[in-house]
């Protein structure tokens, strides 16, 4: 099935080649430092969003399960201290989750319409697709757009529930969090309405490192897909199986650290980034930082933003938080 003949159009606003000049761009800011880093965010190919769906079914995986047992147990609660006209979800992926807040809003208000957020149109497409078939009357919009700098572009009427599941604000450092929330804000500005933030929550290492160092090797290979992205997108040479996985736990941060380390001296040309770069021996690239919280951590940064907690649900365990938000 061609799937453009039952979706809705995808709303664009990444200009052209937005995402070519950009991975560009990262790639030869993070590999030129004296301590390599690339954004988490080049992870997501094809093959990337596979393998990070194997990643949630994982036994050490925990957020994804344990996100969606509090929306199981809590989304009425959620969707009553917030009655939304529109859901906009960003990062929406495989909007697996979703179904559990559109019931929940459904039944607690007058739900019209939901707009998907991702830079991805296979995503926008795929998830959209299958939510039609669900809520044929739901006004199912799909927009390609980078949330961590488009979201003025968004739909600002009504009353909207911004969704940022996941805990992917984790995979964001400090400042960029708080350019995040600054941004949310002012969406809400006009018509109002909250933001609903899943995180993970800080851990003992023992719980935390295995989620990101599974037995089966899952993320391991997750980790080393995004020398792949290079090697495809930019034409780069790197021996992707010459790098190790690592996942360590940054306590001063409190965040989880992945990196691939070089397991022998090398070189590797980069034509599409115009970069040539060597790795030492065990040198380390930092390919993701994925952030833990402390719920009080969570309202601080949030009421930095103007935005202050309405309501905050955790799992028994006290693994993972989502927090509902609304404009001070
Ligand atoms: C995309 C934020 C949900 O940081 O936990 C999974 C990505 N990285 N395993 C996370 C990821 C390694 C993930 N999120």
């Amino acid at each position: 099935m061609n799937p453009s003949q039952t979706s809705p159009e995808i709303v664009h606003h990444l200009p052209p080649h937005y995402l070519e000049r950009t991975l560009r761009e990262d790639v030869r800011a993070g590999l030129t430092k004296a301590a390599k880093t690339l954004p988490p965010k080049w992870f997501y190919d094809q093959r990337g969003s596979y393998l990070f769906e194997k990643i949630t079914q994982l036994p050490e995986y925990f957020p994804t399960r344990t996100e969606r047992r509090i929306l199981e147990d809590h989304a009425g609660e959620i969707a009553t201290a917030s009655p939304t006209e529109m859901l906009i979800e960003l990062g929406s992926g495989s909007s697996r989750k979703t179904p559990l807040l559109l019931d929940a809003l459904k039944a607690a208000g007058d739900l019209r319409s939901y707009v998907a957020v991702d830079v991805s149109d296979t995503a926008l497409i795929e998830a959209n697709t299958e939510l039609s078939k669900i809520y044929p009357d739901l006004d199912l919009r799909a927009v390609a757009a980078d949330f961590e700098s488009q979201l003025h572009l968004l739909p600002k009427d009504g009353h909207r529930m911004v969704a940022f599941l996941g805990g992917t604000i984790g995979n964001l450092e400090p400042d960029a969090r708080e350019q995040f929330f600054l941004q949310v804000r002012e969406l809400l500005r006009q018509g109002g309405g909250s933001l609903l933030l899943g995180t993970g929550l800080v851990q003992p290492p023992e719980i935390l490192i295995p989620a990101y160092d599974d037995a089966s090797g899952v993320t391991a290979d997750f980790n080393r897909n995004v020398l792949r992205v290079l090697n495809a997108e930019l034409g780069a040479d790197f021996d992707v199986e010459a790098f190790e996985h690592v996942a360590v736990w940054n306590e001063g941060e409190e965040w989880i650290e992945m990196r691939l380390r070089a397991t022998r001296a090398m070189r590797v040309r980069l034509p599409g980034a115009e970069l040539d770069v060597s790795f030492d021996q065990g040198e380390e690239l930092r390919t993701e930082v994925s952030a833990k919280f402390r719920p009080e951590r969570i309202a601080a940064e949030l009421e930095a933003a103007n935005l202050r907690v309405a309501g905050q649900w955790t799992d028994p365990e006290g693994r993972y938080a989502m927090t509902l938000a609304e404009p001070a």
